[in-house]
């Protein structure tokens, strides 16, 4: 990871597992000629292990010291588009690093969207449980004061990837004008 124009902030994606971050992260990234870094993969490609191999080894508090690790390391950059795991809100130290160079937007979707978009996947250990839906409702309401705390909330559900990008585009260039 190279450390690029040390005068723009990141873009900062959070959010619930499945509402898009990767998705619209890579496509703001070409877009905006910025270079995209995923905390997931920087554990996966550290540890030299699988997200689930971790969970099942290891359990969940290792991979959250993974994880804040990834997240101090992607702090230090500038201009870059970071998409982030949805739990490395839950750490208060995580978002304080995130803020500190970048704007973090959080996007948002309805529960039952969120199932549609990750049921027929079986990477995200959290959601393999016969029960999905209500998982997933579970947690997004006790994650849901942790999720607040990102400076911008973007609502993805009955959007297109076009009107969310364009949304966090126009936030994004409007503070950095404020900003110099
Ligand atoms: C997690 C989200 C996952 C991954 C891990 C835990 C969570 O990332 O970090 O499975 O706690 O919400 P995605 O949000 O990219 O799926």
């Amino acid at each position: 990871m190279k450390r690029q124009d040390k005068r723009n902030p990141n873009i900062v994606l959070v959010g619930f597992m499945g509402t898009g971050k990767t998705s619209i992260g890579r496509r703001l990234s070409m877009q905006l000629r910025m270079r995209y870094v995923d905390t997931d993969d920087i554990i996966e490609r550290d540890s030299g292990r699988r997200i689930s191999d971790i969970f099942a080894e290891d359990g969940e508090p290792a991979f959250r010291e993974l994880e804040s690790e990834a997240v101090r390391k992607v702090s230090n950059l500038y201009s870059y588009v970071i998409a982030t795991g949805g739990g490395v809100v839950l750490k208060e130290a995580n978002m304080v690093a995130l803020k500190r160079n970048g704007i973090v937007f959080c996007l948002n979707a309805t529960a039952e969207e969120i199932y549609q978009r990750v049921r027929h996947q079986s990477h995200r250990p959290l959601l393999q449980t016969p029960d999905a839906l209500t998982k997933i409702k579970t947690m997004l309401e006790e994650r849901h004061p942790y999720y607040a705390t990102a400076d911008y909330m973007v609502e993805t559900t009955g959007r297109s990837f076009g009107e969310i990008m364009g949304y966090i585009k126009r936030v994004f260039a409007q503070s950095i004008k404020v900003s110099k």
